[in-house]
């Protein structure tokens, strides 16, 4: 048998970026996998009807539901959810509005609540439920003005992990806020001139998740930080 076992895990924004490098990861341990994506396709490197495709937009406030009981006619149960879609504004707290804000505040900290609540059941009846949200070093510090606005929602992520793992300690899940500094997608591209492979690596990134999902519920962590350069405190 593989490490994962029959264990289920929920990946949102598995389309691209560090979903996708996620999802493979947790294909190759034997995870059986539900891929959340708003334009869903067949990942081209899985086998032909190997994992499940649900089509998945954050915004969507009854998306959660419709996905876990979709992945539950699946599979039969979920074991994990990995929170990754997210967006980035790149905006000061000054110049951004209320509608920058809701913005950010609906797909990085809202939807993946919403995405616990609807699977927490199923999350309980694993006894080994997970919960993993890609929050960010902008959910430890405030690197810069125009990181500010995201480091609001991305401190609201942390403690929306900390908040899940208070909530179901006693029934077995556990829940960490992975908090990468530059990751080389898209996103961090679009908003700094470090060359790309000066920033940590999305595969790299996807197997410290897997060992996440990995561990025991007796090797419980919070937090995991993983920076490409050197900070004061990471
Ligand atoms: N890259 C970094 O440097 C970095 C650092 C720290 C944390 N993070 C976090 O890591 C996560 C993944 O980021 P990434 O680097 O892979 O970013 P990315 O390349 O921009 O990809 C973002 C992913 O989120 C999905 N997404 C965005 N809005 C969505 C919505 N409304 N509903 C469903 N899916 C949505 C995107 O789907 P579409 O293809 O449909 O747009 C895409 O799959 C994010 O939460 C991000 O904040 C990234």
């Amino acid at each position: 048998m593989t490490r994962a076992g029959e264990r289920v895990a929920l990946v949102s924004g598995a389309g691209r970026g560090i979903g996708v490098f996620i999802a493979k990861e947790l294909a190759q341990q034997g995870w059986q996998l539900s891929l959340g994506m708003r334009k869903p396709q067949a990942p081209a490197w899985a086998e032909p009807n190997s994992v499940h495709v649900e089509t998945y937009d954050a915004s969507d406030t009854e998306a959660e539901m419709r996905w876990v009981a979709n992945a539950l006619d699946r599979f039969g149960r979920i074991d994990a959810i990995v929170a990754n879609a997210g967006i980035m504004i790149p905006k000061t707290v000054i110049e951004a509005d209320d509608a920058d804000l809701d913005a950010m505040l609906s797909v990085n900290v809202k939807a993946p609540r919403r995405l616990a609540k609807a699977a927490w059941p199923s999350l309980v009846a694993s006894r080994r439920g997970r919960f993993i949200i890609l929050a960010s070093l902008s959910g430890k510090r405030v690197k810069s003005a125009k990181a500010g606005l995201y480091s609001m929602s991305k401190f609201a992520a942390v403690a929306l992990a900390h908040g899940i793992r208070q909530a179901g300690f006693d029934q077995g899940i556990r829940a960490t806020a992975v908090c990468p500094g530059f990751v080389a997608t898209d996103m961090a591209v679009a908003i700094t001139d470090r060359p790309a492979e000066l920033m940590t690596d999305p595969a790299d990134l996807a197997r410290i998740i897997a060992m996440l999902l990995d561990l025991p519920n007796e090797a419980s962590v919070a937090e995991f930080a993983v920076n490409c350069q050197l900070e004061e405190f990471f």
